[in-house]
């Protein structure tokens, strides 16, 4: 196919990884040329950004791919396949079932200009390095941005098939990262994400490197109002790096610290390197150095073996926390991880009725925090037009999603607010000024 006649659709499953590989692709494909339509029916090529990570994304994809399949028994349709499926033998098997024209892993995205020449099905499963060296134009339109920083998972969760998709650990060079949140400061974005499986471990792969502390640091100087990071491992996540993070104004205080269980036995059996004391040190030493932190974390509920009194340490363990927010899921078999392969999976009304229950502290323990902020004033970051009629949406430096009135803020940007009520999932407020970004103090020693 002719790239000036492409009609492309890329559709993402996953997390922020994966937005941010959409979008590399994206740019690629813009300057072979491509359109980009909204519809499957308005394409001539469909790209499906995938997610492995748990059972249902997978599902999703499959029945994606089986429309897909019947579309192109009626007319010409190009379909590519990419990311964390890509890359497992299931998804390769999935791909030859569904008749998938393209094929790329998570380190072969910017392999897909030569997908495109080719003239037959194209697969290609190797890490490039190109995929850490390409450095994508900023997004069009939006004030928060993500940045790539390291690729791939040292860690080895028994659960977690991420090790698998994405591989080790292969961080990108500083410069790279440096330029490229340079210009998307030019480009006027105003909150940058820096992504990693674990950003943690950044730079520990490449001698002369910065450690992530030290990146963050270097990161603060460019002068980008808002900086937030995802995600950490509590393993990893040490002094120096919450050091960083005080003396670093734009870095927002909140972080996104993954627990997975509260229970020492269960930890051990998800082969997480870390006990409940440490964590719960990490916790403390956060707190003591950033009192305003925003805290956030993902749970796994009704892991193998997990009992009654396992289940109750993971409760008791939020509240000594107190999380503002969590992500909570139920145990999802793996084909090929160690916990899928070695041990019983519990019963699905056993898993569900836990999660219900977390689900309920959640709710509790995120009203309570968010009243918190009731009569403080806040930096929100407005996007636009909420769902809700005749507001504007946008998220506070602490990542709460805030709520004002429209009219009080016709424009995306940084304001001043006054937050005025609370529920359990987000904060309502009134303008009381619009910030230039230099309330933040650009140059920090
Ligand atoms: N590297 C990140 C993200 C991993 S995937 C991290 O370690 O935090 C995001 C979340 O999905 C994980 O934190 C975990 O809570 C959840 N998850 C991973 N594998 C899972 C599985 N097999 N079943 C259910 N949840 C899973
Ligand atoms: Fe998966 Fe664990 Fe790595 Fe996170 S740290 S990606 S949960 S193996
Ligand atoms: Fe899913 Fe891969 Fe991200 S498995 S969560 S898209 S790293």
């Amino acid at each position: 196919m002719s790239n000036a006649n492409l009609r492309a659709h890329l559709i993402t499953f996953g997390c922020q990884m994966n937005e941010y590989d959409t979008h590399l692709v994206q740019s690629e494909l813009a300057s072979l040329g491509a359109e980009f339509v909204d519809t499957i029916q308005d394409a001539n090529f469909v790209l499906v950004n995938t997610c492995a990570v748990r059972g249902k994304p997978v599902e999703k994809v499959k029945s994606l791919l089986g429309k897909l399949r019947k579309e192109k028994e009626r007319r010409p349709l190009l379909v590519g396949m990419m990311g964390c499926v890509a890359q497992l033998e299931e998804g390769q098997e999935i791909a030859k079932k569904f008749d998938v024209d393209i094929l790329l892993g998570p380190g072969a995205i910017t392999q897909i200009a030569k997908a495109l020449e080719s003239h037959d099905k194209f697969w290609d499963l190797t890490f490039r390095d190109e995929v850490n060296t390409y450095v994508p134009p900023p997004p069009k339109g939006t004030l928060s941005a993500f940045v790539s920083i390291i690729r791939g998972c040292n860690h080895h969760c028994t659960y977690c098939i991420v090790p698998k998709t994405r591989g080790p650990e292969v961080s990108r060079h500083p410069d790279l990262i440096l330029e490229e949140i340079e210009r998307l400061k030019a480009a006027g974005v105003l909150e940058v994400t820096l992504l990693g499986q674990n950003v943690n471990s950044y730079g520990k792969d490449q001698p002369g490197y910065p450690s992530f502390a030290e990146l963050l640091r270097m990161v603060g100087q460019i002068g980008i109002p808002r900086i937030k990071f995802t995600t950490s491992h509590p393993v990893n996540f040490t002094d120096d790096i919450i050091q960083a993070i005080a003396e670093t104004p734009q870095v927002c205080r909140y972080i996104h610290l993954p627990v997975q269980s509260g229970s020492n036995r269960v930890l051990r059996r998800m082969g997480r390197e870390y006990r409940r004391e440490w964590y719960l040190d990490r916790v403390r030493a956060i707190k003591e150095a950033l009192p305003d932190v925003v805290l956030s974390t993902d749970i796994i509920v009704g892991f193998p073996g997990e009992t009654e009194a396992d289940f109750e340490e993971t409760l008791t363990l939020y509240d000594e926390v107190g999380y503002d927010h969590a992500y909570m899921f139920i145990y999802s078999p793996r084909p090929g991880t160690p916990s899928a392969r070695h041990f019983q999976d519990l019963p699905r009304e056993v898993k569900v009725a836990r999660l219900q229950r977390l689900i309920e502290k959640q709710k509790e323990w995120s009203y309570r925090k968010n009243k918190r902020w009731e009569g403080r004033v806040v930096e929100v970051l407005v996007r636009g037009t909420a769902k809700e009629d005749g507001y504007a949406e946008g998220h506070d430096r602490g990542n709460h999603p805030v709520l004002v009135p429209a009219a009080q803020a016709p424009e995306p940007g940084l304001y001043q607010v006054e937050i005025k009520q609370a529920t359990p999932h987000l904060l309502y407020g009134e303008v009381v000024g619009s910030t230039a970004p230099t309330t933040i103090p650009l140059t920090v020693m």
